[in-house]
């Protein structure tokens, strides 16, 4: 029998947009199940990608002032480097935009087109250009806008090719009730089958307003909707049409990953068009929850749109990836704070597993010299722990297959934390210093045990931890490379040598952490560094530059000269002239009058033949765009010092 096969997607990311924690989150998770499933033996493959037609892109683009080819081929960079950063494991990377999928779009099109499941007529409706989707009347609030976004809509009719969705919500419930866990969780197929029980209605998926997307084969002043191209990717990544074998293996075991903003497209659209295409719908969807930022939504107007990249660069990979999946339970709304990662990092990760590790390791160097002991009868409390770790697997698994990363690591933090128990009931410390060494060989062993199956499990959630405990451990492997079901208690053999001893996670004071945020923040509000400064000087060098007040007596522009004024000034016990390049910045009139600080004893200079006899002040911004005089408040003096 050949390898069991597993595919799964995310949705492919619009590239208007930088990617921010909800993209990584889904794409996280997407990771973690891949991880799993090779780690049971699974041939995984695992596409995500970006969507890059639409008026949404053609709009950002010409903001820019780019062409949406350069838009997209720009900020596609970003995801790229991100899912690279976040050590995510995607076997294809797919862009709308190329060729391999064009040809599938245009494929599918015609076909459906050919056995009358598409056909010409006229849109008339409420669109909302932003999210690119019309609305029926009955959708609509008395305010008239749209229900997504709250923001206007614009009546509008055009020529449009629809397909036959209305033929297929007959078989489309008869698969739901055949498959009811194709769709999870429960509360989301239940209202995406009431929804179709509601009735389905053809949908438009050809624009002639706009001109980036997939040229309709045949009418080419339609482009195919942005949705029906994109939802193709998931058949292209397949190798449909062409590669028959690939989709005879991978398609029918499709999982597609997203959050509950687009799963009417996913559980609805999609699999109609693919019963339209004699293909299977997809073995199962599953939409998760929506992210906020400390209780609010994410929004680049409100400046709090959290950035994957400045968390990882401040917390790590790993810590990142575990707090996001631990966090919520996955097909539920969560709330992202900072405070709460931190938290994550002292309770479970350095507190926790950190702190079993580290006293494991500790024991193992001082009483074992470095070597994995040999275990002796098992007591009670040894075997209690041996069962426990073995029932993890099952529980571990069997959430997992379920995408319920949350009750896995809540499982697998039950076994660390006996562990830590498990340490200070037995307390091998005592047992080394009264020489009870076979005791003291099957405790640290059993640790040892444990801490082998931890570092297993917690592989697809933080690869790199996997990594770090069993090179701890002494084990070459990586644990990423192992099948989860081949673990067996016992088996690591006694006097191997174990590795270096590190820190795993190293505690966050946070009292610094409340500091360095503060800080962070403030530095986020500040305007860019303008890059120009000066040596520091001493008090002396300051006293050296005589500032005095100065009143401007009369205004004179030089000649041939658009950008100088002459200006004499009285400074109480003289008149003198200077001349200064402020002319495009203040009229005559603005001038004359103004009481003003000069340097009074900078060595005379001639600009344009007029001899300057010193320098007024300004602040000038450093493009040189903005200048303001420094002028006196109150009533002083002329001829006052400036200190
Ligand atoms: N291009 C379409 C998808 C086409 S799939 C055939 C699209 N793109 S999107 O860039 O808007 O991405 C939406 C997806 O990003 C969500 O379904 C979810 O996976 C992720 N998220 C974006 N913001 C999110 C949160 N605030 N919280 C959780 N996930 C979020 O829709």
């Amino acid at each position: 029998m050949g390898q069991k096969a597993f595919y799964i997607t995310t949705p492919i990311y619009y590239v208007n947009d930088v990617p921010h924690i909800g993209h990584a989150y889904t794409t996280i998770a997407a990771d973690v199940m891949a991880r799993y499933k090779r780690m049971r033996g699974y041939d995984v493959m695992f596409a995500t990608g970006t969507d890059e037609h639409g008026q949404k892109i053609q709009q950002a683009a010409q903001a820019k002032g780019l062409t949406p080819q350069e838009l997209v081929d720009q900020v596609v960079v970003n995801f790229k480097k991100l899912w690279e950063r976040l050590g995510i494991t995607h076997t294809d990377f797919i862009r709308t935009t190329e060729e391999r999928h064009i040809r599938v779009v245009r494929y599918i099109f015609e076909k459906l087109l050919k056995q009358g499941d598409i056909y010409k007529g006229t849109y008339e409706g409420w669109y909302c250009v932003p999210c690119e989707t019309y609305f029926t009347e009955s959708q609509l609030g008395e305010d008239k806008l749209c229900p997504d976004c709250k923001r206007p809509l614009q009546r509008m009719t055009e020529e449009s090719y629809f397909f036959r969705m209305s033929k297929y919500e007959k078989p489309l419930l008869d698969y739901y009730e055949k498959n009811p866990d194709a769709i999870l969780p429960k509360t989301r197929y239940n209202e995406i089958v009431s929804f179709i029980k509601g009735g389905l209605k053809d949908q438009s998926i050809s624009r002639t307003t706009i001109s980036w997307g997939v040229p309709l084969p045949g009418d080419e002043k339609h482009v195919i909707y942005v949705w029906f191209d994109a939802l193709i990717n998931y058949l292209t990544v397949c190798g449909y049409p062409d590669n028959e074998e690939m989709v005879r293996k991978f398609w029918p075991t499709v999982n597609h990953i997203m959050a509950k903003d687009i799963i009417r497209f996913h559980c609805i659209v999609w699999p109609a068009m693919l019963l339209a295409l004699g293909l299977e719908p997809p073995a199962r969807v599953f939409p998760h929850g929506w992210w906020t930022v400390e209780g609010e939504k994410m929004s680049k107007s409100k400046g709090n749109v959290v950035d994957p990249f400045e968390m990882v660069d401040l917390y790590g990979v790993d810590p990142f990836r575990y707090f996001l999946l631990r966090e919520v339970p996955f097909g539920l709304d969560g709330d992202f704070s900072e405070r709460a990662l931190v938290g994550r990092i002292n309770s479970d990760l350095a507190n926790d597993l950190g702190n079993l590790l580290n006293r494991t390791m500790q024991m193992i160097n001082k009483f074992a010299e470095g070597q994995i002991p040999k275990p002796a009868t098992l007591e009670d409390v040894d075997l209690e722990v041996k069962g426990l770790a073995e029932e993890t697997v099952e529980t571990y698994t069997s959430h997992m297959d379920v995408y319920a990363f949350d009750e896995a690591l809540k499982a697998l933090w039950t076994l660390v934390r006996r562990g830590n128990k498990y340490i200070d009931e037995t307390m091998p410390w005592k047992l080394g210093r009264e020489k009870e060494t076979e005791r003291l060989g099957t405790v640290l062993y059993t640790l040892e045990e444990v801490l082998r199956l931890v570092g297993l499990l917690v592989a697809p959630f933080m690869p790199d931890t996997g990594r770090r405990i069993w090179s701890q451990l002494g084990i070459d492997e990586d644990p990423y490379k192992c099948n989860i079901d081949d673990f067996r208690w016992g088996e690591r053999e006694s006097g191997s040598k174990v590795g270096q001893k590190e820190v795993l996670f190293p505690r966050i004071d946070m009292e610094e952490w409340e500091k360095e945020k503060a800080k962070r923040e403030m530095a986020k509000n500040l305007a860019p560094d303008p890059g120009e400064h000066e040596e520091q000087i001493t008090i002396d060098d300051f006293r050296k530059v005589e500032l005095r007040v100065a009143k401007i007596i009369s205004v004179e522009p030089v000649p041939k000269a658009d950008k100088l004024y002459k200006l004499d000034l009285d400074l109480g016990y003289e008149r003198r002239t200077i001349v200064s390049g402020i002319r495009e910045f203040y009229t005559e009139e603005e001038l004359l009058g103004k009481k003003i600080i000069v340097i009074c004893n900078l060595k005379p200079a001639k600009l344009r033949g007029v001899e300057s006899n010193g320098m007024l002040l300004a602040a000038e911004t450093p493009d040189g765009k903005e200048i303001a005089l420094l002028t006196v408040d109150g009533d002083i003096r002329l001829g006052a010092r400036v200190h």
